[in-house]
């Protein structure tokens, strides 16, 4: 019998997959299911990048590019930071990688050791525990609530943290519950790790997608990651600039950090996508900056509907989400059979909480407003209609 590494056991599924698969046989039936459980934006590539990608496979811009990314594009995202946030980051810093997740990967990596422990907050992006256990490292929840709109603070990551741990990883706006950290919280956490000789990984994949006030990045607070703060950003072309399948992303490293990423870019990847970087170059044109800014505001319009609408269907938000596009709601009941039940008898398919969260997963569900608002009307009328016909 072939025996299959502990690792492969460790790694757990996304259980959302069950029922979207359960959601496909729905359809197959001749039900039209509205999915609010999408992690990607509703939006085509913007047309620049479009164009670009395409040029760029005729022209067979193909080959590998260097293992770190293409110089231009590494160039684009550090004078980007530097047109957005007023932060001077050295391009050589920034690492072109296949989407976030390889980013993710790679900085624990590079920064964990078997056995040490990482923080990582609760609910959090699934994920990340998977990238810290095949480092070997073990993921450590900080347990958070909704009235600390699910982010931690500097004392619990103080409580939590021994000679055993390694790092923090958080994420702002966060996944699955659109929130965002507090500029004194993170200010207050960066120093705390930076005074353990620990790292911080900042994921900021949903920076841009932020509501009332506007986007923000740790770089602002602590300058352009150093070996001194131990700060690794991370980011994605995946949901800002909605090219999720183009799997393209980038991180910004402390010098000391990037030849061992450099090598671990080369063995595990060689490369980027060549194409999609060539693409990506279009990103930062005015036009495609306009494109993906007026997108935004159709994902805050979205937003402010639900956030009206899903109390008046008796859907209560106990935090802010401002960010992402992503809810998450308490569930009237436990959430794995309240979402069995909302897609089977509503054809409404949102996800229970026990991908995102050890903690109370059971007690949450997670909306996602990456959907026309056409759909989400209609889907707020059956989520009514389902509401109403539950017991008292
Ligand atoms: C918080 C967060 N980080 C990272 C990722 C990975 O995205 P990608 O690899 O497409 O950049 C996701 C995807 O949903 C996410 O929600």
């Amino acid at each position: 019998m072939l025996k299959l590494s502990h690792l492969s056991q460790q790694v757990q599924p996304f259980h959302v997959m069950e029922l979207v698969k359960k959601a496909e046989g729905i359809t197959q039936a001749g039900h039209d299911v509205i999915h609010l459980s999408i992690g990607e934006p509703d939006f085509p590539i913007p047309s620049l990048v479009s164009s670009a990608f395409q040029e760029a496979i005729s022209n067979t811009n193909t080959r590998y590019t260097n293992a770190l990314g293409l110089w231009p594009l590494r160039e684009a995202i550090a004078q980007h930071y530097w047109d957005t946030f007023q932060v001077k980051v050295d391009a050589s810093q920034v690492v072109v990688t296949a989407g976030s997740s390889a980013a993710l990967n790679y900085a624990c990596l590079a920064l964990v050791n078997p056995g040490q422990e990482v923080l990582l907050p609760d609910p959090g992006y699934p994920c990340n525990k998977t990238f810290v256990q095949i480092a070997g490292g073990v993921p450590r929840p900080i347990e958070t609530s909704s009235a600390q709109n699910f982010q931690p603070t500097s004392q619990q990551v103080e409580a939590l943290w021994s000679d055993n741990t390694a790092g923090l990883l958080l994420a702002s706006p966060s996944n699955p519950t659109g929130t965002r950290i507090q500029t004194a919280a993170l200010a207050q956490i960066a120093e705390l790790t930076a005074r353990k000789n620990g790292f911080l990984i900042m994921d900021e994949i949903y920076q841009s997608l932020c509501y009332g006030s506007p986007a923000h990045s740790i770089m602002q607070i602590i300058g352009a990651p150093s070996d001194k703060n131990g700060v690794v950003v991370v980011n994605s072309f995946s949901k800002y600039f909605g090219m999720t399948g183009l799997r393209l992303g980038w991180m910004v490293v402390p010098p000391h950090l990037l030849s061992s990423i450099e090598k671990l870019a080369q063995n595990l990847a060689i490369c980027p996508s060549t194409p999609a970087q060539w693409a990506a170059l279009a990103c930062f044109k005015p036009n495609t900056l306009d494109e993906c800014e007026r997108r935004r505001l159709v994902f805050s319009e979205r937003r402010d509907f639900l956030l009206k609408a899903l109390p008046q269907v008796g859907l209560h938000l106990s935090s802010n989400p401002e960010g992402a596009f992503y809810l998450y709601l308490p569930s009237p009941y436990d959430s794995d059979p309240f979402c069995t039940d909302l897609l089977e008898k509503a054809h409404v398919c949102a996800v229970p909480g026990k991908d995102f969260s050890e903690v109370d997963g059971n007690k949450m569900f997670r909306i996602s407003y990456a959907n026309s608002m056409d759909n989400l009307v209609r889907a707020v009328e059956r989520i009514e209609k389902f509401m109403n016909g539950l017991p008292n």
